[in-house]
């Protein structure tokens, strides 16, 4: 009788791991990676996918270029986890947001992107996770934004953030960020300019994870306040684009 091959689901699939200096990046899902790393953390500081570009089940659907990019704009490859509804949206944040949880120092900070569609599931997830929900801040991206003929121009996103227990940094930061992102600049679809992550980070504590990476820009602000990062990405393409980016770094 022939043997049954082992059925590995898609999330243990072909994770690679490189070690820089100040950095370890893994490429894999991060609800594999995360219960793998080795040590605490003192925040996590992430862009997950929002899987908010579409009202309907086939627009969610879409290519991410499709929903995100405008048209005649410069083309990026498409990035993965972007086709959740709500519901599951909301399951899947409490789950890989527990898994961060058991990963930082007590008082660590939760940092995590959201557009306005995902803001209430977002926060929800993080109090579900265990967090101790402390605000939403705001990035106002100035003039790089999208005009809305009829209503009002897509000027902002947010982040939402919270802490494992009671505070414990000693630094004070803003809480609105007016930052334009630079032409050329961009490395990924929906990459975030490096002027946002600076401060954010600089808010942060030593040893930072990023579990939803994309092309590095969370690393690349770490790495430049002589911070420790760790990075997880499940695309191989943007995993090796943060990986030559923070090389050398
Ligand atoms: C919004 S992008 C992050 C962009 C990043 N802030 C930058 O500046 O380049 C989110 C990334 O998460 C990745 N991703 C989606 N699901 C993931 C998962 N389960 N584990 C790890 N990465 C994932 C996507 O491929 C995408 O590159």
């Amino acid at each position: 009788m022939e043997a049954t091959k082992q059925q590995h689901h898609p999330l243990f699939n072909n994770q690679k791991h490189v070690r820089l200096a100040r950095a370890d990046l893994h490429q894999g899902d991060c609800l594999a990676v995360i219960p793998s790393l080795d040590g605490f953390f003192d925040a996590v500081v992430t862009d997950p996918p929002y899987s908010s570009g579409g009202q309907s089940k086939g627009n969610r659907a879409a290519s991410t270029g499709a929903k995100y990019l405008n048209t005649g704009s410069i083309q990026w490859p498409d990035f993965a986890g972007d086709s959740k509804d709500q519901r599951s949206y909301l399951h899947w944040s409490a789950l890989w947001m527990a898994l961060c949880y058991e990963k930082l120092n007590p008082g660590g900070l939760m940092v995590v992107f959201s557009d306005w569609r995902q803001l209430p599931v977002t926060s929800d997830a993080l109090q579900a996770a265990g967090f101790t929900w402390r605000g939403v801040g705001v990035w106002d991206k100035a003039g790089s934004a999208r005009p809305y003929k009829g209503g009002f121009k897509a000027q902002t996103e947010f982040f939402v953030w919270g802490s494992k227990g009671p505070l414990v940094g000693d630094t004070y930061s803003a809480g609105l960020f007016r930052v334009q992102q630079k032409p050329g600049e961009k490395l990924h679809q929906v990459g975030k300019p490096l002027d946002l992550m600076e401060p954010l980070v600089a808010a942060c504590g030593q040893r930072i994870l990023d579990p939803f990476m994309g092309s590095g820009t969370t690393g690349l602000a770490a790495i430049g306040q002589g911070k420790e990062f760790v990075g997880i990405e499940v695309s191989e393409h943007y995993y090796q684009v943060a990986v030559d980016r923070l090389r050398g770094n």
